[in-house]
Parts: C-alpha cells; sequence; structure tokens
C-alpha cells in the first residue's frame, strides 16, 4: 500500500482577522491524531521566498512586479516545501496562498485577473488547495485588531478601509465560486466558536 497523500489547507482573510490563533489550534488537533503537519506562510515559506517576504513587505513597487515577486515565492514554495510535504503523507497549513493575490492584486489594486490567472496556471499547473478557510470581518474591526498590535504594520497593513473593503469582497466572490473547496467562518465571533466550527470541518476531511 502507497502512503496516502496528504492534504493542503489554506487560511485567508484580511489582515487582523485572527487567522494565527486558529491555525494554531487546528495545527495541534491535526498532530493529536498522530499526523504529520508543516505549518507555513505565504509570502515565505523557503529560504528565497522568505528573502522576497522582506522586500514585498518593505519596498514600494508596481503592481505587476509584485505580483510576479509573488508567484515567484509561491512557485519555490511548492515545488521544494509543499508538494514533497504532501507526498510523504504530511498535511500543510499554510497562512495565504493564491487566493490572497486575487483578493489583494486584483480585488485590491486592480490587476488584471485574467493576467493572474496565467501567471496561476504557468506557475502551479492546476495544483490548489484541498480546503480554504476564509476569515471574513468587516475592515473596521479588522483594523481595531491589527491597532492593538505593536509597531505600525508592514506595507499592506498601512492600506485604507475602501482597499481593505474590496480585498474583502474579492475573497468572498471566489468563495461563493468555490464552495466546495471554501469554508467562510464570520471571524468577528469568539474565538471558541470558531475554533469549533472548524473542528467539525476537519473530521469531514480526514
Ligand atoms: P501576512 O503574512 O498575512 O502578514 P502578517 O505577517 O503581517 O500577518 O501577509 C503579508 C501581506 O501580504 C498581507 O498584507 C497580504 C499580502 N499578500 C498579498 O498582497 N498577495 C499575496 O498573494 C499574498 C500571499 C499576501
Amino acid at each position: 500500500m502507497g502512503i496516502v497523500r496528504g492534504r493542503f489547507i489554506t487560511f485567508e482573510g484580511i489582515d487582523g482577522a485572527g487567522k494565527t490563533t486558529q491555525i494554531d489550534a487546528l495545527e495541534r488537533l491535526i498532530r493529536s491524531k498522530g499526523i504529520e503537519v508543516v505549518r507555513t506562510r505565504e509570502p515565505g515559506g523557503t529560504p528565497a521566498g522568505e528573502k522576497i517576504r522582506a522586500m514585498l513587505l518593505s519596498d514600494d513597487m508596481t503592481v505587476r512586479t509584485e505580483t510576479l515577486l509573488f508567484f515567484a515565492a509561491r512557485a519555490e514554495h511548492v515545488e521544494t516545501l509543499i508538494r514533497p510535504a504532501l507526498e510523504r503523507g504530511a498535511w500543510v497549513l499554510s497562512d495565504r496562498f493564491t487566493d490572497a493575490t486575487y483578493a489583494y492584486q486584483t480585488g485590491g489594486k486592480g490587476m488584471d485577473g485574467r493576467d493572474v490567472e496565467a501567471l496561476e496556471a504557468w506557475t502551479l499547473g492546476g495544483f490548489a488547495p484541498d480546503r480554504t478557510v476564509l476569515f471574513d470581518i468587516s475592515p473596521e474591526t479588522a483594523a481595531r485588531r491589527r491597532a492593538v498590535r505593536a509597531g505600525e504594520g508592514d506595507r499592506f497593513e498601512r492600506e485604507s478601509t475602501a482597499f481593505f473593503t474590496r480585498v474583502r469582497n474579492a475573497y468572498l466572490d471566489r468563495a461563493a465560486r468555490d464552495p466546495k473547496r471554501f469554508l467562510t467562518v464570520d471571524a468577528s465571533d469568539t474565538p471558541e466558536h470558531i475554533e469549533a466550527r472548524i473542528r467539525e470541518e476537519f473530521l469531514t476531511w480526514l
């Protein structure tokens, strides 16, 4: 009998939606079943990807350059980390993936969605998450949550409420088009309720 391929689960939502706490909880739950978990993030996840991340979060650049860099980091991520992990049976939990490019660069910044589709096809050749948890929250609530964190935030977190409204709507639109892959949770709910909702869903993924 061959090794059963792991599952690739991604987590999305605007900045300040509270993804981290929930990814932590799901990671513990999956490990408790004796399954290997690889926890990662985008942009980043690999040595080259983390360098690209540093550039993306701090340097001003055009949306085209930005989009190419997100995909460059993603190509490295999928080839060197995600696919090998899935093939040895690990579950991969990624804080953001390609949906974020559609939401931020297309929804937020007006990059043509067809160009993103072309880059996605060229870079990933149909590779996609098995499941995606979308943390949906109003930009106002998310901004209040970000405000209690230390520091002034990165280049993306300093965007306007109007920007985050477009990003949120782009995420909701993607979720509506692919309801089998997406689980949308109300991120303004209590952490306990959200955790219970994800746990319940996780049992169906096993
Ligand atoms: P993230 O790691 O979630 O930020 P933080 O560590 O501050 O919580 O993501 C960094 C930023 O990059 C975030 O604002 C979203 C943005 N982003 C895009 O614009 N496009 C993408 O394709 C990805 C993956 C992230």
